[in-house]
Order: C-alpha cells, then structure tokens, then sequence
C-alpha cells in the first residue's frame, strides 16, 4: 500500500488557495492516489465558532486563538492521521501556518505558537506557499484599500505574508508565486510536489 502524504496549502486571502487545492486533488487523483481534501477552520463546533466571531467580533485575541487550536485538534484527530494512516493522500486549505501568520498579526509570538502546534499536529511533506502581493490579493478579494478598516486589513495582510514568507528556507517548503493564470499555477503546484511520488 502506498503510504500516506500530507500537503498543505497556506497564503493570504485572494491568492486562490481552494481552487489549486481542488486542482491538485484531481492531479493526485489522475496519478491513481486516494485523495481527501479538507480545509481550516472546519466546519466542526470549534470552526464555526470562530467564523462567526470573525464576522461579529466577540471574541478576544485569545479567545480566538484557543478555538483554533481546539478545531485543529479535533481535525488532527478524526480526519488527518486516521487518513494518513489509510495511506491517502490529504491536502488542506490552511493549517498551523495559517495560525503563525493570522495569529502572529494580532500580537502573538509566531515561533511560540509553532511550538504549540507542533506538539499534537504533525508536520506536513510539504508545504506550499502562494505568493501574491497585498494589493493584488485585496483587488482579488474586492477589497479597494481606502477606508479605515481596509487599511488596518492591508497592514495586517502585509504582516501575514512576511510570516509566511518567513519559512520560505526550510527544506519541506515551496514558495509558488500565484500572479499568473489558474492554469499556470496549477502547472506550478503540481511540479512543486511531483517529487513527492516517487
Ligand atoms: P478562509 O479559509 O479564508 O475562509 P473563507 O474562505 O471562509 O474566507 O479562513 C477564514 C479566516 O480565518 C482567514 O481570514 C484566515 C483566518 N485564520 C486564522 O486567523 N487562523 C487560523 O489558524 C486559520 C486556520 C485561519
């Protein structure tokens, strides 16, 4: 049986991570792999709670930050090493990194919590990075930049991304710049992980 490999995709918002999640899903699938696809925050209690804090506002910054790692445990637990161990392979649409950067923006040391995370959640084969300059990403999104609250996103965004960007040097890491067409970086994607079937 073949074993299992876990793929992460992170980036900020507007630089098309759930289309290339389903794209190289296909790809895996075309290549005769199991493929199952999950994304964070879950659907699962711990995920909606936080989606809707983030439209209303009510929790606080740690607050918030324990709900992701909660929704994170639960999906580590009951989807992400069960299908590991099945040999499948498994490709998210956000993961800790996402928490590094997101979490990292409001305050949070990102180093400490990758620690945190690192003691329940395993590491994945690899990790891609999209890689979109802010003002694209927010054109994308629809966001045009110039009330106050589109600016503290833009700054926010800006820091987010330099966290990313951060473990662009570790060896499971690719950098995929995401300015160019939905083919296009899907070609990228795909070569980004080929080396992980053999
Ligand atoms: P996203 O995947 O962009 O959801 P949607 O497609 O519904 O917009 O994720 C929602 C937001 O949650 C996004 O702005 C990033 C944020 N987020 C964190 O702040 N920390 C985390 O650990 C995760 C997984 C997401």
């Amino acid at each position: 049986m073949n074993h299992g490999l876990f793929i992460v995709i992170e980036g900020i918002d507007g630089t098309g991570k759930s289309t290339q999640v389903k794209r190289l899903g296909d790809w895996f699938e075309s290549q005769g792999r199991e493929v199952v696809l999950s994304r964070e925050p879950t659907a699962g209690p711990w995920g909606s709670k936080v989606r809707e804090s983030a439209a209303s506002g009510r929790l606080s910054a740690a607050e918030e930050l324990q709900c992701f790692l909660n929704d994170r445990a639960e999906h580590v637990r009951e989807l992400i090493r069960p299908a590991l161990a099945a040999g499948k392979v498994v490709i998210l649409d956000r993961y800790y990194f996402s928490t590094m950067a997101y979490q990292g923006a409001r305050g949070f040391d990102p180093v400490e919590i990758r620690r945190r995370n690192e003691e329940f959640a395993p590491v994945p084969d690899r990790l891609l990075i999209m890689d979109l300059d802010v003002d694209t990403a927010l054109e994308r999104i629809g966001v045009r930049g110039d009330t106050a609250n589109e600016f503290e996103k833009r700054d926010s965004l800006e820091r987010c991304r330099e966290i990313f960007l951060s473990l662009r040097d570790e060896s499971f890491v690719r950098v995929v710049p995401s300015g160019g067409s939905l083919d296009e970086v899907a070609e990228q994607v795909c070569l980004a992980v080929s080396d992980l079937l053999d």
